[in-house]
């Protein structure tokens, strides 16, 4: 199978220029003018169009098992909407229980993630600490292509790691050339200020923000960037979402240390009057942590992409219906957490990022790709548009609108944050891993398509 996209402008993290890109089988084969259409072979005219590595969701959740139930979108229907929105590898994450083996729940997603129609890869969850977890971590890296951890530092009484849990696992990490990554924030803090709200009788998803304002974030963004900088390893700190905990990060990377930063999409445009809103099923909806916030943060977080201490954009996407955030309809701490957006984020951070002149389109391909490729160790396979990578591509039209609607979505769960939103700069067609998956709105998504991304290890101190 070979497709030939011709006429376009391929935009590289480092430039953009003017080509023709074939792609044969799974790989991309060439990259260059007036490149022969392939016999039999499927050509798509990017005239006028921006032809781009594939996204890469470096935060979904799909088929998760959380807060009683689980999630509404599968590998399936959750890749399928990547790929209607320009996304072609999603990275997403293993969560043992606490005390279940790592390796049990490993092959557990691993099962799950089969019906994956677009490329995957998992962070794995240190929820709990024994040696048998310290073993495991190495399996993990050695045998199974795993080179990052992820620490929930909130969701007390659940999936939250402590002190001595980060401290181990980041030191073990280190050993074995992975990276740690953390959801910063306090969950102490956020349980306490969780009683103290409902004790007054403040029930309604309004009290969310409350429990979780940024302070809390910062000090547990602050703890892990302590921990890391004593450690000497490095630590990429997933959705970060106030000025805060960008602060940390900042102060951290100016003084030398290796400190990463993902911002989410919705983190990035959703401000938190959305909480206020009369309708509490619709407040409901976007009950996520940590939760959105004032403009004032989404300007830090811009500025954090554009001044290069946030790398990352991703989504946490992680989609309940109305009927399983009404769990929490007496009581907002039993508020299913978490919101979609993986068939939005490209076009929602091209709109408000390069639209604005934020950011260009190559440095667009840095946040949504290339960065993510270079930190999690699997560029230049994927990331860059050049021979030897995977066909793993996006061709853009930057003049072509779209309203984001939950009416028109691929995404389960009946609900679209960006509701109403009308972006310009779409795609037209997503090619992954050499497959035409999608098509000037027609979708071909193929059950069981997705791979499996293996990433190596980086290079390890003197892991045993
Ligand atoms: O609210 C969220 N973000 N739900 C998903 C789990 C997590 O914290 O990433
Ligand atoms: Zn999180
Ligand atoms: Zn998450
Ligand atoms: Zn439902």
């Amino acid at each position: 199978m070979a497709v030939l996209i011709r006429g376009g402008t391929v935009v590289n993290a480092d430039r953009a220029f003017c080509a023709d890109v074939l792609c044969s089988g799974d790989k991309i084969v060439a990259v260059g003018e007036n490149l022969e259409a392939p016999a039999g072979g499927t050509v798509i005219d990017a005239g006028g169009q921006y032809v781009m590595p594939g996204g890469i969701d470096t935060h979904t959740h799909m088929q998760l098992p959380f807060m009683g139930t689980v999630t509404a979108d599968d590998f399936y229907t959750g890749t399928a909407a990547a790929l209607a929105g320009g996304t072609t590898t999603i990275m997403d994450f293993v969560i043992p229980d606490p005390k279940q083996p790592l390796m049990e729940a490993f092959h557990t997603w691993r099962g799950w993630a089969k019906k994956a129609a677009a490329d995957y890869t998992f962070h794995v969850a240190v929820t709990w600490w024994d040696e048998s977890v310290h073993a495991d971590m190495g399996t993990l890296v050695r045998e199974h292509g795993v080179n990052s951890f992820k620490h929930f530092m909130a969701y007390k009484n659940a999936i939250m790691a402590d002190d001595e849990t980060l401290v181990k696992s980041f030191r073990r990490a280190l050993e074995l050339g992975a990276i740690p990554t953390v959801h910063a924030e306090n969950g102490e803090l956020v349980y306490q200020l969780q009683r103290e709200l409902l004790a007054k009788g403040i029930r309604g998803p309004e009290a969310h923000p409350l429990s979780r304002p940024p302070a809390v974030e910062a000090e547990a963004a602050n703890r892990a960037i302590a921990i890391a900088g004593v450690l000497g390893t490095p630590v990429y700190i997933v959705h970060v979402s106030c000025a805060e905990s960008l602060e940390a990060i900042a102060r951290a990377r100016a003084h030398g240390q290796r400190v990463y930063g993902e911002a989410l999409a919705g983190h990035l445009v959703i401000d938190d009057s959305v909480y206020n809103n009369p309708d509490p099923a619709y407040a409901r909806a976007f009950v996520m942590s940590p939760p959105f916030r004032s403009s004032h943060h989404q300007t830090a977080l811009w500025q954090g992409l554009q001044g290069g201490n946030l790398h990352t954009t991703a989504t946490d996407h992680c989609t309940f219906c109305a009927e399983q955030k009404a769990a929490g309809a007496d009581d907002f701490t039993r508020i299913p957490n978490g919101c979609g957006g993986v068939e939005e984020r490209m076009a929602v951070v091209w709109d408000a990022g390069v639209n604005t002149g934020r950011l260009t389109p190559s440095e667009f391909v840095k946040v949504t790709s290339a960065n993510a490729a270079q930190i999690f160790n699997i560029y230049p396979r994927k990331g860059v548009i050049q021979a030897g990578a995977d066909a793993d591509i996006v061709v853009w039209d930057p003049e072509a609108t779209r309203t984001l609607s939950s009416a028109t979505q691929h995404s389960k769960g009946g609900f679209n944050v960006f509701e109403g939103r009308t972006v310009r700069g779409v795609p037209t067609h997503t090619v992954a891993a050499g497959r035409v998956a999608y098509a000037n709105g027609d979708l071909r998504a193929e059950e069981g398509a997705g791979r499996y991304v293996e990433r190596p290890a980086f290079t390890a101190t003197s892991a045993t």
